[in-house]
Formats: C-alpha cells, sequence, structure tokens
C-alpha cells in the first residue's frame, strides 16, 4: 500500500474522526494515552517541535501549550484544514503542513524534538520515517512515540471478560503476521443510534514486532531511553470503564529515542 492509498484512507476518516474525537470519543487518547506520553516528554519550553501525523491536532496543541514551538504534519487534507482552523481560532504559533511522514521535506537539523503520537504504525515504510526523523532532529535532539503495543495488541486481539464484564485477560494471535491491513472500527463509546449513521473508520496498519521495532530505530542511528506503558490507575478506570482493559496488559507502547 502506497502513501497515496493511506492518505485516501485517511482523508476518509478525517471528518468523523475529527467531530467525535473532539466531543470527546476518543476516550484511550483523553483519559490514559496523551497524559502518559505528557507525563514522559521531557521538558519542551523554548524548543522547535515536529508532530508527525498530527491529525487534527490536539495532541500538538498540547505540547505547544509546554511552550514549544511546533510543526505539525499529516497527509489528509481535511485534518490540516481542521488543524489550521482551530489555530486561526486560538492561536498557539503552531504551523500546519500537509505532507507525507515517509518523506519529512525539512533541511538536515532543524528540530530539537519530534513527537508522534499513535502515527508511525500507520506508516507503511517506518525504516524511511526512523530515517527521516533522524535527518531533521538537531544532534542531541529526541523523537518520542506512541503506538498500538506491538505485543498486546498485534493484528488479532480480543479481550476475555468475566461474567461481570470486565475484562480479565487478553487472546493474541498473529503477532508474526508484518501484512498489510486495513481495521475497520469506531470509537466504542459513540451511542448505538449514531454509529448506525457512520461508516466506519477504514485504517491502514502496518504491524511490526517489537523486535522490528528495535532494530528500526537502532539502524536510523536513535539510541532508546525510554519506555512506557500506560496503565489506568483505579480511579481513571473507574471513570472510564472502557480503559479498564489496560490494567490487563498495555494497549500502547511510548518510545523515546535520541540523537547522540
Ligand atoms: C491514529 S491517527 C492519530 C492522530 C493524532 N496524532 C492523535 O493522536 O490524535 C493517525 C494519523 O496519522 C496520519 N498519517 C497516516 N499515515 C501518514 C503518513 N504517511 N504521513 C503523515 N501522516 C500520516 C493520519 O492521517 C492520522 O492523522
Amino acid at each position: 500500500m502506497d502513501a497515496t492509498d493511506v492518505g485516501a484512507h485517511w482523508e476518509g476518516n478525517a471528518e468523523t474522526w475529527t467531530i467525535y474525537s473532539r466531543a470527546g470519543y476518543d476516550k484511550y487518547r483523553d483519559a490514559l494515552n496523551t497524559p502518559a506520553f505528557l507525563d514522559m516528554l521531557p521538558p519542551v519550553a523554548g524548543l522547535k517541535g515536529l508532530d508527525l501525523g498530527c491529525g487534527e491536532g490536539t495532541n500538538t496543541r498540547e505540547v505547544a501549550r509546554r511552550g514549544a514551538e511546533m510543526t505539525g504534519l499529516d497527509i489528509a487534507p481535511t485534518f490540516i484544514r481542521y488543524a489550521r482552523e482551530t489555530e486561526a481560532a486560538d492561536p498557539l504559533g503552531i504551523d500546519y503542513v500537509l505532507g507525507d511522514g515517509q518523506v519529512i521535506d525539512f533541511p538536515d537539523d532543524s528540530f530539537d524534538f519530534v513527537t508522534a503520537f499513535m502515527s508511525m504504525m500507520d506508516m507503511a515504510d517506518q525504516r524511511e520515517v526512523l530515517k527521516g526523523i533522524y535527518r531533521v532532529l538537531k544532534p542531541g535532539g529526541f523523537l518520542q512515540f506512541s503506538i498500538l503495543h506491538p505485543c498486546f495488541v498485534p493484528p488479532t486481539r480480543k479481550n476475555i471478560r468475566d461474567e461481570t464484564g470486565e475484562a480479565v485477560a487478553v487472546q493474541i494471535a498473529d503477532y508474526f503476521d508484518e501484512a498489510d491491513r486495513i481495521d475497520r472500527w469506531l470509537f466504542s463509546e459513540i451511542p448505538a443510534e449514531e454509529r448506525a449513521g457512520l461508516t466506519p473508520f477504514s485504517v491502514p496498519r502496518f504491524h511490526r514486532t517489537l523486535t522490528t521495532w528495535v532494530s528500526m530505530i537502532i539502524e536510523a542511528g536513535l539510541v532508546i531511553e525510554a519506555f512506557g506503558e500506560p496503565m489506568a490507575s483505579e480511579e481513571v478506570a473507574l471513570a472510564e470503564p472502557v480503559v479498564a482493559d489496560t490494567r490487563v496488559a498495555p494497549i500502547f507502547l511510548h518510545v523515546r529515542a535520541g540523537k547522540p
């Protein structure tokens, strides 16, 4: 699958994704994943950052609010349009550009850091993405990214629940299958009556094993500094029961890697 195909899938998702994520239905992102990512992020005030696969920009804005001078890049024009509209209404100094993360079009050593929130498993050629990130990072800069956890969310995953509906185990399969795939789903908390009228997201996914991810990071010249596997606290799981399954096994993997 090439970038044009991937971009077309995301362009088809962008309108519904933006409306429902901004309405608070991306519960995993808002209740768990982004807060954990930001907790792991080193101080960025005064630094120049690139957010790769920025979508409609919610997470880019969070990083900008920490004082970074941000550029957001995404392959889907509708996401970039929404992000720019929000920037125009409430400026944070973010520059949003349309582009392909596999061919990052910035000069060498342009950024102090790069973030990629839940976007790199959606890019087909992660080797090229990582090489591009290395190139545009200044020496001493870092990349921090989140992805679906390669070990616990491989192509096939099923929550095992007890008689009360509580997630108690996870069944996984196809861990070593790195074939391109298209996942179809909607944010699970969207009410049934609204779901009926929506076309499910069509998400190209390029699963890689943990070994492949670590090899690609090392081959790019980056040095792994930190891993994170966010788990919902008891309080968060009570407030947002949909994320309680992260107390059984992680759904997300966070990685920070530096350019020496
Ligand atoms: C799961 S969404 C995450 C969006 C946003 N980072 C967030 O956390 O809300 C994945 C994003 O990656 C973008 N994307 C996928 N492939 C891309 C590519 N090759 N280059 C740039 N962006 C890409 C999609 O358009 C989409 O916005």
